[in-house]
């Protein structure tokens, strides 16, 4: 069944947004793809990025926001992110005086739009030269709007959380006796609304693709409140799925079992960050970042991108892989309810790895961006 077209339009509406670096590149190869499938459906560009927020301290500009309120689901590159304290902003000529602060446009995208959830697929394809090993078909569900993402820190701490922290931290406290600017805190949120639906996500996946395992990842030994939250969720939700077996797993061990044998496992979940670090493990053992897909899903919108970094110094070059991408826009096919669109996109990617005649330079091979663009578009 098709996604209803959002305002009664009679075709899908896209946003466009390629991003910083290579970005662009891929987003271009991924187009090829798409026009040849001849979906339903108008694309808009958006700005977003680096160069937003050196024209107008912006990287997610307000147009943007109002452009993704009215689409059905947004494609999008690359960001370069850096790590641009107030200080730092000031050494930038455009940014001198604005008193601003860098914050990734991604991360503000999944929480401004409540896309909850991360979905990540990590296929090995047959006779791809860059698997670790055969067979490996395993999918990430990540939670993508809380967690040490929260976004509340603090550095320097004011006086009134540090007294309020000294006073409530027993017996643990290395910052009892410091000033506020001789520390700083990350806050890590997690809710049982915000555990559950990304844990239901993932069961509800597995019920019906017929998965069979879903391993649920924390830390909770340690990290006892927040994590001990998601698998007390956990374990609550399990009991209404129970033709599918819940294991848990900790965080540092699995990294572990995954790379011992990532053939034992099957539907991961697991809170934002360890989900972020998890994912890119499981993604290397099929490919790398040309491979990495990622869906960032929420309720009313979804928005798909190659998990990869805008790798800046390949821009314009048209020379990474595209895969990942082309990819995103499969799994952007599955979520608008085109899935035979969607399935003969990656049908037509696999058979692209399989021959091994076109190749980007990750793959051993010299071809460009837009040739495997091509190479698949010419499967369809
Ligand atoms: C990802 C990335 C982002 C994240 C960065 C770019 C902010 O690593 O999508 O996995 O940490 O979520
Ligand atoms: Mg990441």
């Amino acid at each position: 069944m098709n996604r209803k077209f959002k305002n009664n339009r009679s075709k899908y509406l896209i946003a466009w947004l390629p991003g910083d670096g290579v970005g662009v590149d891929v987003l271009d190869a991924t187009k090829i793809v798409l026009d040849k499938i001849n979906l339903n459906a108008e694309y808009i560009h958006g700005d977003i990025g680096w160069e937003f927020w050196c024209k107008e301290g912006d990287a997610f500009p307000e147009r943007t926001i109002d452009l993704l309120k009215k689409v059905d689901a947004a494609m999008f590159g690359a960001i370069t992110s850096k790590p641009v304290k107030t200080a730092e902003a000031e050494l930038v000529p455009e940014l001198k005086g604005k008193g601003l602060t860098y914050r990734s446009p991604i991360v503000r995208m999944r929480q401004l739009f409540d896309l909850y959830n991360c979905l990540r697929p990590c296929k090995g394809y047959p006779n791809n030269p860059l698997n670790y090993k055969e067979g490996i078909d395993l999918v990430v569900f990540r939670e993508n709007t809380e967690d040490l993402y929260s976004g509340v820190e603090f550095n320097p701490v004011p006086a009134s959380l540090a007294e309020v922290l000294s006073r409530e931290s027993k017996p643990f406290a290395p910052f009892k006796d410091l000033r506020g600017d001789q520390y700083a805190i990350s806050v890590k949120v997690n809710t049982h609304r915000g555990c559950e639906r990304i844990l239901r996500a993932a069961f509800d996946f597995s019920r019906k693709f017929g998965r069979k395992k879903v391993t649920v990842v924390h830390k909770a030994n340690v990290v006892r409140a927040t994590d001990g939250l998601f698998l007390d969720t956990a374990r609550e939700i399990a009991r209404e799925y129970p033709e599918i077996q819940m294991d848990e797993a900790n965080v540092d061990a699995i990294c572990m079992w995954l790379l011992k044998n990532p053939l034992n496992y099957d539907v991961l979940v697991a809170p934002n960050l360890y989900g972020d670090i998890i994912s890119d493990l499981c993604a290397q053992m099929v490919g790398g970042l040309g491979f990495a897909c990622s869906g960032n899903i929420g309720e009313n919108l979804a928005v798909f991108e190659p998990s990869h970094g805008s790798a800046p110094k390949y821009a314009g070059q048209y020379k990474v892989n595209p895969i990942a991408s082309i990819l995103a826009a499969k799994m952007m096919l599955d979520w608008l309810g085109e899935e035979q669109k969607g399935a003969a996109v990656e049908k037509a990617v696999a058979e692209v790895v399989k021959e091994g005649k076109v190749r980007t330079y990750d793959m051993g091979g010299s071809n460009t961006t837009l040739e495997i663009g091509e190479a698949v578009a010419a499967k369809l």
